[in-house]
């Protein structure tokens, strides 16, 4: 009985709520649309609400842009979304509810628990954290089975990474749902088994993090060098092969002699970085406060964003394109 009122499909989930009109949520509210869901997104003003509609229709003109989406397809997942300011009204009817709230686990018990009681009991709702328990989120909620991490890449209209994350309650169903709602929305979603911390994504970005920021602190090279030992170099393959596979191609036995070497060398501090905290302190925060490792001239920042975005489109057109190949 209970597994039976689990079994929604991806290909049928119609009524998605979107808690949070950030950065974040509004991207993953456009996604959804997209997509063909009716969504609702909410906030806790008006005006945010605006701005998060705002930030949803540019995502959509910078893919019509990109010639990866048609003007009148964005016209028509624009007029799926739909702004709420009561939560109840979002989560009424919902079928799937994302959360894109800041990063405090105390806040997101807190929400979790009024989706749990303003939501249909078969709804799934799922977390954007970028790495906090699911356990101990869905513990808030008496639908832990129900309960799964979803967390999307910034920015969502961009990058195809989706981790979909069991917490320890989260049911075989859930996941399952999810992973097919993620690859619904065109996206590459990974399963992370375990609820650990940072998931798989932001381990592999902070533990490259940790070694760049310590190369820096050493005075090995320089920040653009160290950001171009990577972009010109592993980075690119990184992109179309992963590091497991660039191990494979390039020999475990390679590897491993590499290895043996190199492990203990690596930084291994647990504490955190006096390069980024000296860099805070002094309130250098990186682009959004004009400098951080490197410096950001506000006209230069919006010119470096756009060819980011615009970059990074056209590369996941090559890579679409390449794995259209590779399968045909
Ligand atoms: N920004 C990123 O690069 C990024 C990437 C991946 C995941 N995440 C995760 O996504 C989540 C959201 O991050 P963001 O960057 O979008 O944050 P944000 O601050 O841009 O947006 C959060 C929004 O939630 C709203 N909010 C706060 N309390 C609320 C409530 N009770 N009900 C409804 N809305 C409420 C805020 O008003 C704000 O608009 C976080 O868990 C974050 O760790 C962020």
């Amino acid at each position: 009985m209970a597994s039976k009122r689990h079994r929604m499909k991806a290909a049928e989930i119609r009524a998605v709520a979107v808690i949070g009109a950030g950065t974040m949520g509004a991207g993953i509210a456009g996604e959804f649309a997209r997509a063909g869901c009716e969504v609702r997104l909410t906030d806790t003003s008006r005006e945010i609400l605006d701005r998060g509609m705002r930030l949803l229709r540019l995502a959509q003109d910078v893919l019509v842009q990109a010639k990866l989406l048609r003007r009148r397809d964005a016209n028509a997942a624009l007029k799926r979304v739909g702004s709420q300011l009561l939560l109840a009204d979002a989560c009424e009817g919902a079928e799937v509810l994302v959360e894109a709230v800041p990063e405090d686990l105390a806040l997101k018990k807190r929400v979790f628990a009024e989706f749990d009681r303003l939501c249909p009991k078969r709804a799934v709702l799922a977390s954007n954290t970028s790495g906090l328990s699911i356990t101990k989120i869905a513990a808030a909620t008496q639908r832990p089975t129900r309960v799964a991490g979803m967390h999307f890449w910034n920015p969502p209209h961009v990058i195809p990474l989706v981790e979909v994350t069991r917490g320890e309650r989260t049911s075989h169903a859930t996941a399952r749902l999810l992973m097919d709602l993620a690859r619904r929305l065109g996206k590459r979603p990974i399963l992370v088994r375990r609820d650990v911390p940072g998931f798989v994504g932001n381990r592999l970005q902070f533990a490259v993090l940790r070694e760049a920021l310590h190369i820096l602190a050493e005075g090995i090279a320089s920040a653009e060098d160290i950001d171009a030992a990577m972009t010109a170099g592993p980075g690119l393959r990184y992109a179309l092969i992963g590091p497991l596979r660039t191990a494979d191609l390039g020999g475990l036995d390679v590897f491993d002699a590499i290895s043996r070497y190199l492990f203990a060398e690596l930084n291994s501090e647990k504490g955190p970085s006096p390069v980024l905290a000296e860099l805070v302190k002094k309130g250098k925060l990186g682009a959004k406060s004009g400098a951080g490792i490197h410096a950001y001239p506000p006209a230069e920042l919006k010119r470096t964003l756009r060819r980011r975005d615009r970059v990074l489109l056209e590369f996941l057109k090559v890579l679409k394109a390449a794995d259209r190949h590779s399968h045909g």
